[in-house]
């Protein structure tokens, strides 16, 4: 058995993980990540591509931000549209909201994929212990003041020993199961989403929300030259059912608008993603005082619309980075003890708000959803209350809220 000690042991070497070691080392707090994936696949990851500002911030603040604002996008909001059921082709409505006007707050367009190679490349210039492709890993001892990980590397059994352990590991990695009788909470969507990258300049300078009868359709970005799409789709859709042809008449359809044209190039990429919204608690475990933390996907998923999940873990890593260097450098275990708690609040108001935008956009089928969704629209298009509200949520509430 190969022994390893450090302050934080980070289970999961995604963005979360790897911004959490990063926050800790400009604090002097040591520590190891272990990851079950290799540097390769979890780098090329595809996820959503909108950074609150308050995400933008921080990473700029710990010295992160370089390539962002070089190569990220601000925008000022998101178009709104819909078309009504009956309404011809064409004759929908389309609605600028302005956050920065409603708010003063932006959002960037700057994929995960890249802020997950540029805590990579921070980590290797600092010479972040990072342990790639481990297997069985394993979580021991968190009610004592010495939890520990296990693992295997290369057929050869590991234990890292740590004062506490970091659960940064997603819902399908060992720290969400290692926390005893957790209270979840959890909703299902009847649909999904049909996700396609294509080599094409953006159609549209802000991204556009666009409800329809046939379904909700999404056109966001990746850069000036590379465009990213979303079609609802029901559970279960096969990509053998959706070739080029019909994936571009069904975005055609949905973003209709008269005197505006939907430019296609080649996919270069196509899946589905299902839609789920779940929440456990506590965060700490065992609950009070207890070793392990959870940030992350670890704790919540939430469905991809208003593009909540990587902010909210930045979110959780902000706050927990704060209450573990006030723990293991000052003795201060306040901040510590109020995580959970604090980082649930927010769990909650980001859960909300991507339920609400998901129920909002996306067709059910249903008449009496149909009416209530379209009121909402226009309620949300036409009244300031309305439009900050959606803006605050969107644009992102600040760190520690
Ligand atoms: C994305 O660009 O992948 C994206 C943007 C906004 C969302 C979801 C996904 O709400």
């Amino acid at each position: 058995m190969h022994e390893e000690r450090t302050r934080v042991a980070i289970v999961g070497a995604g963005p979360a993980g790897m911004l959490l070691a990063h926050l800790l080392d400009r604090e002097g707090v040591e520590s190891v990540v272990v990851e079950t994936r290799s540097e390769e696949y979890v780098a090329s990851r595809i996820r959503a591509g909108i950074l609150e500002q308050s995400t933008v911030d921080l990473l700029r603040e710990v010295g992160l931000g370089d390539r962002l604002v070089r190569e990220g996008e601000e925008h000022r909001g998101i178009h709104l549209q819909w078309t009504a059921p009956g309404q011809p082709a064409g004759h929908g409505e389309r609605h600028h909201l302005d956050f920065v006007e409603l708010t003063g707050r932006a959002v960037w367009v700057y994929g995960q994929t890249e802020v997950q190679k540029d805590l990579v490349v921070a980590a290797r210039a600092r010479g972040q212990a990072v342990h790639y492709e481990v297997d069985d890993t394993a979580l021991h001892d968190l009610d004592t003041d010495s939890p520990s990980v296990t693992f295997t590397k290369d057929g050869e059994q590991h234990r890292l020993r740590a004062d506490v352990v970091a659960g940064c590991d997603g819902s399908f990695g060992p720290s969400r199961s290692a926390v005893p009788e957790p209270r979840a909470w959890e909703r299902t969507y009847p649909y999904s989403w049909l996700g396609i990258l294509a080599d094409v300049a953006p159609s549209t300078d802000e991204l556009i929300y666009a409800w329809h009868p046939e379904g909700f359709a999404l056109h966001s970005m990746r850069s000036h030259t590379v465009s990213r799409f979303y079609l609802q789709v029901p559970n279960d859709t096969s990509l053998d059912d959706w070739p080029d042809d019909r994936i571009w008449e069904g975005l055609a359809r949905r973003f209709a608008l008269d005197g505006w044209t939907l430019e296609t190039g080649p996919i270069t990429d196509r899946s589905v993603l299902p839609m789920r919204s779940f929440v456990q608690a506590p965060m700490r475990s065992p609950e009070g005082q207890g070793r392990l933390f959870l940030a992350g996907d670890a704790a919540h998923i939430v469905p991809p619309t208003g593009a909540k999940g990587l902010n909210l873990a930045v979110a959780d890593v902000a706050l927990l980075a704060r209450a573990l260097v006030a723990w293991l450098r000052e003795g201060d275990v306040s901040l510590a003890d109020a995580y959970a708690d604090t980082a649930v609040r927010r769990v909650w108001r980001c859960t909300h708000f991507s339920w609400w935008m998901t129920t909002m956009l996306h067709a059910t089928g249903d008449p009496f959803d149909e009416q209530l969704q379209l009121s909402q629209l226009r309620w949300v298009t036409s009244s300031e209350a309305g439009a900050t509200g959606l803006a605050e949520n969107y644009a992102g509430l600040p760190i520690g809220f």
